[in-house]
């Protein structure tokens, strides 16, 4: 078994992914599972499927988690996907850490993961916006929990690391 540090920061997160191919399903479940092993309180759920729940339905969920973590895909328009559209529009998350991650495809080069950087900077979002290339693999489970500690560090001391390179290269930041 894997010897970890404890995420000491984390300790509610709720996900929520906008996946068409099952990528970006992927890496949520890879990251859920992360932080359950770290026994942060987490729960995660598709978009679409929070999108249809009434505000105050929403807002109950919402409210017990300290920390959202948002994931999409990139598109051809190179615009977040209408679903995330819908959510920045509709929910602010006064309350809550906003977390983006996101997987794409290296060959769009600039538009690498843009979606997932624009949800960042939607909500002034401080942390870094883990990027990985198409399907996750086992093999990026590292990369993923470096990019935990780098937030939960963050959390914790108000200091910004990068996470390290996986098998994506380097770290993109967009903004
Ligand atoms: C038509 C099309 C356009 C795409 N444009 C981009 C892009 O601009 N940037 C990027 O990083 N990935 C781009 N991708 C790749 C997808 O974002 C990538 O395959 C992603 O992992 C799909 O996630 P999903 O399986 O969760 O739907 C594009 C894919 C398609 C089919």
């Amino acid at each position: 078994m894997r010897v970890v540090p404890k995420l000491m920061a984390l300790r509610s997160a709720f996900i929520l992914y906008e996946s068409l191919s099952g990528n970006t399903a992927q890496l949520s479940m890879f990251i859920h599972q992360l932080l359950e092993y770290d026994d942060t309180n987490v729960k995660r759920m598709p978009l679409r499927s929070f999108l249809d729940l009434s505000i105050a339905d929403a807002d109950e969920v919402i409210q017990q988690y300290e920390t959202i973590f948002i994931g999409t895909y990139t598109d051809d328009a190179h615009l977040p996907p209408e679903p995330i559209e819908e959510l920045m529009e509709t929910y602010a998350f006064p309350g809550q850490q906003i977390i983006a991650f996101g997987t794409g495809d290296t060959q769009w080069g600039d538009t690498y993961c843009l979606a997932a950087h624009t949800i960042a900077k939607h909500y002034q979002s401080p942390y870094p916006v883990l990027e990985i290339e198409q399907m996750p693999a086992r093999s990026d489970e590292e990369k993923i929990y470096n990019w935990l500690e780098a937030i939960d560090n963050e959390q914790t001391h108000g200091k910004s690391s990068d996470y390290g390179a996986g098998k994506s290269g380097a770290i993109h930041r967009h903004y």
